[in-house]
């Protein structure tokens, strides 16, 4: 069976093309390097042993798409090719509605040209948009409360009408929550573009040295200890996630991928400080706007119907998180 991932040399692109291909599947890469690296392309050869094919592109460019479809059979898309910076998105509205919403209609138009009718599509819970103390289902409202967060939702309504106008579609939405971590081998990982806005890869800044301290953004939450609670997944078990996607996921499939279980920020820091050995100085700072104090997923329905479960602990996140972001910093 053969792949496309766009957006393949990214993070979470790149942990799921080497999962897929260390599955047996063969696997074509298209990504415009907007937050990668072409090298990354052969780390993951480096780890699967396997070569996937790579084209340097923007799946804005239909010709393009047309050549990758001419030259490969292709049985099924992995969709990740997005812009994701929330901060960004609210700043640059109309970048982030080109790229990620008519960037999604010019893939499918594509797959629709060469009957590819299998996608599985990366979606977010910042569609949920709400704060809760209790587990978050399918069936929660949808009430995206930034830009990046409307571009997910309208993504996922195009291919829900694609799939109700031709049912001989599978289209399948993963709604990731907070994917930490990198393939224990530390070639490939998270690289963030500029300042971190995300917890994890701002923290192995700290302890590689490059910034003081940690800020950690609001300790006056109705949390346990105050600060931000979520649900933090390692990204080779989300990889993992998608394969099962491919494989169990028959017409329509809407899918929460997290542990079902939330941390603390103070947690997060405890965690990677005992994982690590290394100290993460912190300093209290106010909240980020529109930051949400608590949500966490209820991942049963990918659990039974998917036949998936996240498996790696916290401490793995925490210890393969480092030992990329060392290799990477050069502080190996
Ligand atoms: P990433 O930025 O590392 O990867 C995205 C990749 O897509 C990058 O390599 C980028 O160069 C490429 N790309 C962007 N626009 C493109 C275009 N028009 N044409 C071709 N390539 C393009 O981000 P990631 O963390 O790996 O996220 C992957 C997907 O998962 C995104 O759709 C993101 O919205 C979604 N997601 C991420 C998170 C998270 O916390 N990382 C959480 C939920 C959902
Ligand atoms: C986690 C917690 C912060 C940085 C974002 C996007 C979401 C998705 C995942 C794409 C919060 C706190 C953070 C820091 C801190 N991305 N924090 N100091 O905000 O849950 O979700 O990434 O789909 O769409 O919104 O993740 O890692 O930014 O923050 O204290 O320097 O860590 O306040 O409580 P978030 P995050």
């Amino acid at each position: 069976m053969k792949v496309l991932v766009t957006g393949g040399t990214g993070y979470i692109g790149s942990h799921t093309a080497a999962e897929l291909l260390m599955s047996g599947y063969e696997v074509v890469i298209v990504d415009n390097l907007s937050n990668s690296e072409a090298s990354v392309a052969e780390r993951i050869a480096r780890i699967t042993g396997k070569n996937p094919a790579f084209y340097i592109g923007d799946v804005l460019d239909e010709a393009l798409l047309d050549r990758i479809f001419s030259e490969h059979k292709i049985d099924a898309v992995i969709h990740f090719a997005a812009l994701k910076s929330v901060p960004a998105s609210m700043s640059n509205p109309l970048l982030y509605y080109h790229n990620n919403v008519s960037g999604t209609l010019s893939l499918c138009r594509a797959m629709h040209r060469y009957e590819v009718k299998n996608i599985v599509f990366s979606s977010s819970a910042t569609v949920y948009g709400i704060s809760d103390d209790k587990p978050i289902g399918e069936d929660a409202p949808l009430s995206p409360k930034n830009v990046y967060g409307n571009t997910k939702l309208m993504m996922e309504t195009v291919l829900t009408d694609l799939y109700r106008s031709d049912p001989e579609w599978n289209v399948t939405l993963l709604r990731y929550f907070n994917p930490i971590g990198a393939h224990e081998s530390g070639l490939i990982g998270e690289v963030p573009a500029g300042v971190p806005g995300n917890l994890m890869p701002y923290i192995t800044q700290v302890a590689a040295g490059l910034r003081p301290h940690l800020n950690i953004t609001g300790t006056d939450y109705d949390t346990p200890d105050g600060t931000g609670v979520r649900d933090y997944i390692h990204v080779v078990d989300l990889a993992r996630g998608h394969i099962k996607a491919l494989e169990n996921s028959r017409g329509l499939g809407i899918y929460n991928l997290g542990t079902g279980r939330g941390y603390s920020v103070r947690e997060i820091v405890r965690a990677f400080e005992e994982a690590t050995g290394v100290k993460i100085p912190c300093v209290e700072a106010p909240r980020r706007p529109g930051d949400l104090a608590c949500y966490f997923a209820d991942p049963s329905k990918a659990n039974t119907v998917l036949g998936w479960r996240a498996e790696k602990t916290l401490h793995e996140m925490c210890a393969d998180s480092w030992r990329f972001a060392k290799s990477y910093y050069g502080k190996a």
